[in-house]
């Protein structure tokens, strides 16, 4: 006895057999349509629980059908199946309602999943449709590189804050992703792509450790505490990104890669833990590391470092660059280090020491991660701490974070004091130390993001 009725409505008589084949194999009673004017005078008479309909057809298409079930059937759900080609259709499909997708070509059991969930009664959210967006981290679109063989399934996130995101599945893991299809995503005015967590903490490669553990990282923190922390943490960044003279551009891309490696910080414990040190410290030093994380990561990308999980690398390092001031006395966090006494500035000199063996004592870090921290004090000429280290003993990671650090330092002092321009004053102090204490592209690449900006 069939359970369920099924009207598959497509073009391609092929495929139409295959499908039946299949659903049949599942149980289900089926009727096939070759278009959506067939399907339109077949629904009243077989009174299908469920429409199966690719999206792309001569004549009326997949959008059409879904328009006129919305109006004429709300209660029928729709499964929409769809070609890469036909992701315009897949956004506009999601905000009409359709209950699910499925991405040609797909398995006869991810079929049978995304049935079966399209008809139960309380749906629970699929891979392929979920409002949860913490699961999912955003990548940049130009990352995805000509003939890079997936390891992961892509998604495109599609609705609104105000009405929920929803997240559909453009392409499967395992699947060879080409330029062209790169191109038309990106025609279609995409500028970023899904994967999901889990999947990206592979991706990346950023926590050498964390990633060669097969096992999920341990997460025992509240989803409230986590909530916070990742809410206070992108508040901070979008308040920063807001002030600065930096195109739309520079703007979302930074906001992108940060917004991830943030996600990624928060989602495992003895990083979460790291991270929320570091804002219960003092506000001053928190939103100081997310300045500098920000600097750098608009060097890091102007300097053509391009790949996410480089800039994301970047990004991570900048933020608990000053971890070791967790082991100093508060007065120090903030105290110019022109004001400091001989003694003072001894300790405050340990602070890259101290970072450096607060990162080494975990597991989550690279050791470039750990030697910038260490190394954000060295200047090129040797006349930095605490190791002097001169030119090349100083990692190229370092050099960036050292212009971001100073450029910061400057731009708050000149903001406390009023000065009329406190972004000219922070780039003349960076270009004062060019070249004989800081890395001259690095400063160079910091001058023109702002000059950019300041021409259009
Ligand atoms: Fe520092
Ligand atoms: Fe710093």
């Amino acid at each position: 006895m069939f359970n369920k009725k099924i009207l598959i409505v497509d073009d391609d008589p092929h495929f139409r057999d295959i499908l039946v084949v299949c659903l049949k194999r599942m149980n289900f009673e089926t009727l096939a349509a070759d278009g959506v004017q067939q399907a339109k005078q077949t629904i009243g008479l077989f009174g299908p629980d469920l429409i199966l309909t690719d999206a792309q057809m001569p004549g009326e298409t997949g959008i059409d059908l879904l328009k006129y079930m919305q109006s004429s059937y709300p209660e029928i759900p729709c499964v929409m199946m769809t070609g890469f080609s036909d992701l315009l259709d897949s956004v506009k499909a999601a905000e009409l309602g359709a209950s699910a997708f499925l991405t040609k070509p797909f398995r006869e059991a991810e079929l049978r999943e995304v049935l079966q969930k399209a008809l139960s009664p309380a749906p629970t959210p699929t891979p392929t449709s979920t409002s949860d967006s913490h699961e999912y981290c955003q990548i940049v679109i130009d990352d995805f590189i000509s003939g890079q063989n997936l390891k992961y399934n892509i998604f495109i996130r599609v609705g609104s804050k105000l009405s929920g995101f929803r997240f559909i599945k453009v392409a499967h893991a395992g699947e060879d992703i080409s330029l062209d299809r790169i191109i038309v995503y990106k025609e279609k005015g995409l500028t970023h792509l899904y994967i999901l967590m889990d999947d990206f903490r592979a991706y990346i490669g950023l926590m050498d450790k964390l990633v060669s553990n097969a096992l999920k990282p341990k997460f025992n923190i509240s989803p409230e505490k986590k909530a916070k922390l990742l809410n206070h943490t992108l508040e901070l960044i979008n308040q920063e990104l807001i002030s600065l003279p930096i195109s739309t551009e520079s703007f979302e891309h930074v906001s992108s890669i940060l917004d991830t490696t943030i996600k990624l910080m928060t989602s495992d414990e003895e990083t979460f833990e790291l991270l929320d040190s570091l804002e219960k410290l003092s506000e001053q030093v928190f939103s100081h590391s997310v300045q500098v994380s920000i600097y750098s990561t608009l060097i890091a990308k102007e300097l053509g470092w391009e790949s996410a999980a480089t800039q994301m690398k970047v990004a991570t390092a900048a933020l608990i660059h000053d971890i070791g001031k967790r082991q100093l006395p508060a007065p120090l966090f903030d105290k110019r280090r022109s004001k400091m006494t001989a003694d003072e500035l001894k300790l405050y000199e340990t602070h890259p020491q101290r970072g450096y063996e607060i990162l080494a004592e975990g597991s989550k870090y690279s050791s470039d991660i750990l030697q910038a921290v260490l190394h954000h004090h060295e200047r090129l000429n040797g006349s930095g701490f605490p190791n002097h280290n001169m030119g090349s003993k100083i990692i190229p990671l370092a050099y960036i974070i050292a212009v971001a650090d100073e450029f910061a330092h400057e731009y708050e002092k000149s903001k406390n004091e009023k000065l009329e321009n406190p972004i000219t004053c922070a780039t003349q102090h960076i270009l004062s130390m060019k070249s004989d204490r800081l890395h001259g592209p690095s400063v160079d690449a910091l001058v023109t993001i702002f000059m950019k900006k300041s021409k259009q």
